[in-house]
């Protein structure tokens, strides 16, 4: 006998006055936890770190400050943001077995899925990976903050048949990056744009990536397995990977005079998304890609030629789409479609743009983990069942 169950059967589903199942696809509007880490305001473009303003924190602040504060909770005193600083910048050089490795990996690979080895094989190697107080999970934190640039930039170089530059104790977090990534000294403007970046990148409340990251830690399972389901999910085109196909975007379009067919037939059409915008918390233009927006253009002015090119496309598709039908859905630009001109501006190729996200986003990451443990509760919803119960097993020769 076959049978389907009454909604009576799974109770902790239903809707008590309505009698329909209770589903919240995309765990959308689900409060998992108080926190005090992150607020998003979507309906005014609105951002808050620790109660304290994107556009202050963009301005004023600088990565490592951004992530003492993340991390602890307030600014740091002088002292303390030296100290931390210090203890950064002691743990940036990252193993040779790990150089090995990033040596076998294959080359055409995505650097996200590298950078997922990468992490895994670190979290192998890292002398405290058994310690799990808070203290040791705060060490391995720090590591891994450190290093997980210098992961990134000895990768792109080993690939483009580089020597290593290693990291330089007099630069900042974000300057060091890409000064060990390019090879070169950075312009002012260079460093302030992808310190600027790393600030705005560093949290974003309960996304995808951190819920991933929290899940994990909610097993009491290790600091490490939390970030690589982190990098694992944010991997994905519709969360941090979407900087990547909105550059690749911009270059399908190939010019400006092809801006308005393209978004008629890709988007209006044939219902494609539009990489860069939308966001399932905002439903106004993201206070980040602001930002990001004024560091494209002087960028994209400075450096002319093909990034020129590509942030007059950019602008143009912005300006379609903000009069289309998307716009009037709630649909504006994210973080990740301007954030996309800074990174090429600066010189970074279009597959490693996920990886800058990472780098930030592991601060985020490690807030949430740190927050939610503290008085942890493992995270395990249900579903509405809906297929049938009670069959009969044919044995396989009997099946047809
Ligand atoms: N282009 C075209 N249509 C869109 C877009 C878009 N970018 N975003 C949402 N829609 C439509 C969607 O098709 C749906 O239409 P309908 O009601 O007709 O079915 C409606 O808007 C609601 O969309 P949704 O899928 O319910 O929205 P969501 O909250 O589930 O998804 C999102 C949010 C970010 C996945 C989505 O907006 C998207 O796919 N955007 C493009 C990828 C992107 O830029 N991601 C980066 C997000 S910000 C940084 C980060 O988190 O990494």
């Amino acid at each position: 006998m076959v049978r389907k169950l009454s909604p009576e059967e799974q109770p902790w589903c239903i809707d008590k006055e309505t009698g329909e199942p209770i589903i919240n696809k995309g765990v959308q509007n689900v409060c998992i936890d108080k926190s005090t880490i992150c607020y998003i305001d979507g309906y005014h473009s609105k951002l808050f770190y620790r109660g304290y303003s994107i556009e202050d924190l963009a301005k004023y602040s600088n990565f490592e400050e951004t992530t003492f504060l993340l991390l602890n909770g307030y600014l740091p005193t002088k002292n303390e943001l030296e100290d931390f600083k210090t203890k950064i910048i002691n743990e940036r050089e990252i193993p040779d077995k790990v150089i090995d490795l990033l040596k076998m990996i294959p080359r055409d690979i995505e650097p996200m899925e590298m950078l997922r080895t990468a992490v895994s094989y670190l979290g192998n190697l890292d002398p405290e990976r058994h310690d799990i107080s808070r203290d040791g999970f705060y060490n391995k934190a720090i590591r891994l903050i450190a290093k997980m640039p210098t992961i990134v930039a000895y990768f792109y170089r080993i690939i483009n048949d580089k020597e290593l530059v290693h990291p330089n104790d007099g630069m900042n977090h974000a300057e060091n990056f890409l000064y060990m990534f390019l090879g070169r000294d950075l312009e002012e403007i260079e460093k302030d744009a992808i310190d600027t970046a790393f600030v705005l990148y560093a949290e974003h409340e309960m996304n995808a990536s951190a819920f991933t990251t929290v899940v994990i830690a909610s097993t009491a399972a290790d600091y490490y397995s939390s970030i690589v389901g982190g990098i694992g999910a944010l991997r994905g085109p519709l969360h941090g990977y979407a900087n990547v196909e909105a550059m690749r975007q911009f270059n399908e379009i190939g010019s400006v005079d092809n801006v308005e067919k393209w978004f008629k037939e890709y988007i209006l059409t044939k219902k494609k998304r539009l990489m860069g915008f939308g966001h399932r918390v905002y439903r106004s233009y993201d206070p980040r890609a602001k930002i990001f927006r004024q560091y494209a253009e002087k960028l994209a002015k400075m450096r002319g030629g093909k990034i020129l090119e590509i942030f007059k496309i950019a602008n143009k598709l912005e300006e379609v789409a903000l009069s289309s039908p998307l716009a009037e859905k709630g649909i504006y630009t994210n973080t990740d479609y301007w954030s996309a001109i800074v990174y090429g501006a600066l010189g970074v190729p279009t597959d490693f743009f996920c990886t800058l996200f990472a780098i930030s986003r592991v601060v985020g990451w490690t807030a949430h983990i740190l927050e939610y443990t503290e008085n942890n509760r493992i995270i395990r919803p249900r579903l509405f069942y809906v297929g049938e119960v009670e069959k009969e097993y044919i044995p396989i020769d009997k099946r047809t």
